[in-house]
């Protein structure tokens, strides 16, 4: 994407700023390593850094879901580690709920699941949970749906949530008098035949189990929400007048296409402590992304201070 030479200092992006009605901005893990939640590539501090003792030959295998349905335990070991707890946001979650409050916000596409945003009070249909949230979970097998929090209590403790609707149906089969019973003695007596006094008899048994919940957060091999593709192709990419991408390394399609898929005359600024080399934008304020935005807004002569404190 060859650069727009009219836009260079952070003075046009405050200009840009003042001046765009329909932004779109891309959001990552950066913007919410301030209070504390780690982001994933960062040498050192990044959760991927933090993954070795797991023993993967990648650490973004805890997010597979091949994997996952192999071996839901490794992603449970740690997902406490990225489990939303607080109600607090950063100066750059308040910046993105300013934009909204001046009538500037087109859509938040946000790759974090960590549901800040809303704490920050940016309104749900002005956002797109790129890789989904922990707001619901689904079960693997029979997916009845629950509201994320009713597995928090198994997530903090590192245990495996079980689908309560399978358990059910587990048990009224078993209830019944055609039911497991039958299956049992089927196989039992087909298998005895073979190897008479095999002691395993439990394994030969269809002992049903119920499925493992899995939040719903957008896992490598899933497709993303129908939302992305809809809203970027089909709505937001006529209107936006500006592109602003904060705290992402964008190493994670698709949404690290994105700047590429709008059109070239939209201005592009890019907010990060690390520089990023395979997509050109026309501004990067590279730094602390809440240090970058509380410059723009004082530069802006905008009151960012307010939205620092937390919602209720
Ligand atoms: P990354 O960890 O890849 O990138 C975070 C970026 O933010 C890096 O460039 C950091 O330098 C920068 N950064 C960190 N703290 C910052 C701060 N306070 N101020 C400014 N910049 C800061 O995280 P993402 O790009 O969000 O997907 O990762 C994308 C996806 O990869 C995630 O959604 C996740 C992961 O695998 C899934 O889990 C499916
Ligand atoms: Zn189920």
């Amino acid at each position: 994407r060859p650069k727009l030479p009219q836009y260079n200092t952070i003075d046009d992006a405050v200009k840009l700023l003042r001046e765009s009605k329909n932004v779109i901005v891309l959001t990552g893990a950066g913007i919410s390593t301030s209070l504390g939640i780690p982001d994933f590539r960062s040498k050192d501090t990044g959760l991927y850094s933090r993954l070795e003792h797991l023993g993967l030959s990648d650490p973004q295998e805890v997010f597979d879901i091949h994997i996952f349905r192999e071996d839901p335990s490794i992603f449970f070991s740690i997902a406490k580690e990225i489990l939303p707890t607080e109600k607090k946001y950063s100066p750059t979650h308040g910046f993105i709920r300013l934009l909204q409050d001046k009538g500037k916000l087109l859509t938040n596409y946000t790759q974090n699941i960590d549901n800040i945003e809303a704490n920050a009070g940016v309104l749900p249909e002005k956002m797109v949970q790129c890789h989904g949230s922990f707001a619901t979970a689904t079960c693997m097998k029979c997916k009845f749906k629950v509201s994320g929090d009713a597995i928090f209590s198994d997530i903090k403790d590192g245990t495996i949530p079980e689908c309560t609707a399978c358990q059910k149906s587990i048990a009224e089969d078993a209830l019944k008098p055609q039911g497991l019973k039958r299956k049992r003695s089927a196989n039992g007596q087909q298998k005895s035949r073979k190897d008479s006094d095999d002691s395993s008899d439990d394994e030969d048994y269809d002992i049903p189990t119920p499925g493992v919940m899995k939040p719903d957060i957008t896992f490598f091999g899933e497709d993303l929400p129908d939302e992305f593709g809809r809203r970027l192709v089909h709505h937001d990419r006529e209107l936006a007048d500006l592109v602003i991408v904060i705290g992402t390394s964008l190493k994670v399609a698709p949404v690290a296409e994105v700047p590429g898929i709008l059109p070239r005359n939209v201005p592009q600024i890019y907010i990060s402590r690390t520089p990023v080399s395979h997509t050109g934008f026309d501004i990067d304020l590279l730094g602390d992304c809440d240090v970058v935005v509380s410059e723009l807004c004082r530069r802006a002569g905008w009151d960012l201070q307010h939205h620092m404190i937390p919602a209720d």
